[in-house]
């Protein structure tokens, strides 16, 4: 049995990172354990965007989630590279949301709307100003909403600082077997991976799509199950795209390298993590609707990850009501990466201050049962 630390986290992607480096930060003795390199799951395939209301267009807790998380990312990244002393690509540019069509462009009104209730800087272009603004989008577009608070991050650069952060805070990372079952013994829980047992304080379930295959004895299975979503990696031969744009099937998000990202399929594949023929035809014929047909590019790759999905599409982030030493922070589906730094302030207020943020009545666990 491996000695006692004060939290077990389980899962080394950026929900995982951010959470241990958090809980290092604050005093705790942290231990992560994965079967693989931090970063190297779902994250790897991520374009890092932060676009809460590209991804959710109605009022209600996930908006206020993902606005919350928006909000608090200017001082995470200050905090992560002063920690690490790493730079990570972060942008702040806004997103173009492209309408091809009068229904598409009726539906960026009532976001325009929504966003002015809520007073967030946004402006509506037509097919002139869209040229205008981004001239390699197809002729088309009709017109497009221009998001300013938007952005994106590179997300495997920020996962690795994450991991250099947290290891100055002592967090240690493991690569070990998966772990399978958790049970709380007395004022411990015993983490087993079928070759070792760990014992903490508490533990953290970060497993993102794997987290219900990590078994709390007495606990119900997390309903978190797993999306595919391939990214297509083209580099730009002449002027690249100014900011994320989003159009009918697809968002494009370029990096000041010349690389183009093309995101995402949406599929259901169980546990396979390949990428397909079919992934990279759609995601190729999806760009090109969106750019000029001679827009220049060439093919750098493609890579896929399993995005945790849930009933709700709702994270699963709080305490178990079942096993109260068990902590959930999964199921973040498309906004893991704007999510991980909300996610890891409510754990930690949660597990190392006692405070459960009302924010938790939404994603509590028991929502789905004896969680
Ligand atoms: N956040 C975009 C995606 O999951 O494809």
């Amino acid at each position: 049995m491996t000695p006692s630390t004060d939290i077990i986290v389980i899962g080394s992607g950026i929900i995982g990172c951010a959470v241990a480096c958090e809980l290092g930060r604050r005093g705790a003795s942290v231990r992560v354990l994965d079967d693989r390199m931090a970063g190297m799951g779902a994250t790897q395939a991520s374009a890092g965007m932060l676009a809460p209301y590209n991804e959710i267009d109605e009022e209600g807790a996930h908006l206020e989630l993902t606005l919350r998380a928006l909000d608090c990312f200017d001082a995470f990244m200050a905090g992560v590279t002063a920690d690490s002393g790493q730079p990570v690509p972060y942008h702040r540019t806004g997103t173009l949301t492209l309408a091809f069509s009068d229904d598409a462009a009726a539906r960026l009104g009532r976001l325009l709307e929504l966003m002015r209730a809520r007073g967030v800087a946004a402006q509506l272009l037509d097919a002139d100003e869209v040229r205008r603004e981004e001239p390699a989008v197809s002729p088309a577009a009709r017109g497009g909403l221009v998001i300013r608070s938007h952005g994106y991050v590179a997300a495997t650069v920020l996962t690795q600082a994450l991991v250099t952060a947290a290891r100055r805070y002592g967090v240690t990372f493991t690569v070990a077997p998966r772990v399978h079952t958790v049970r709380q013994h007395r004022d411990e829980v015993v983490v087993d991976n079928g070759t070792e047992t760990f014992v903490a304080a508490h533990v953290v379930n970060a497993a993102g799509s794997w987290a219900g295959q990590v078994r709390v004895e007495g606990a119900a299975v997390v309903p978190v199950h797993p999306v595919r979503g391939q990214l297509l990696h083209l580099k730009a031969s002449g002027p690249n795209l100014r900011r994320v744009t989003w159009g009918e099937r697809c968002y494009l998000v370029p990096w000041d390298d010349g690389s183009l990202l093309v995101g995402a399929t949406v599929e259901h594949a169980g546990f396979d993590e390949r990428t397909t023929l079919g992934g990279m035809r759609e995601l190729i014929a999806a760009a090109a609707a969106t750019l000029l047909p001679e827009w220049h590019a060439t093919v750098v790759g493609v890579r896929a990850g399993l995005r945790p999905g849930t009933p709700d599409d709702l994270p699963i982030i709080g305490p178990s009501a079942v096993a109260p030493r068990v902590m959930y922070a999964t199921g973040h589906y498309r906004n893991g990466i704007l999510l991980a730094p909300i996610t890891a302030t409510l754990v930690a207020d949660a597990l190392l201050g006692g405070t459960l943020d009302p924010m938790l009545s939404a994603t509590s666990p028991a929502r789905f049962g004896a969680l």
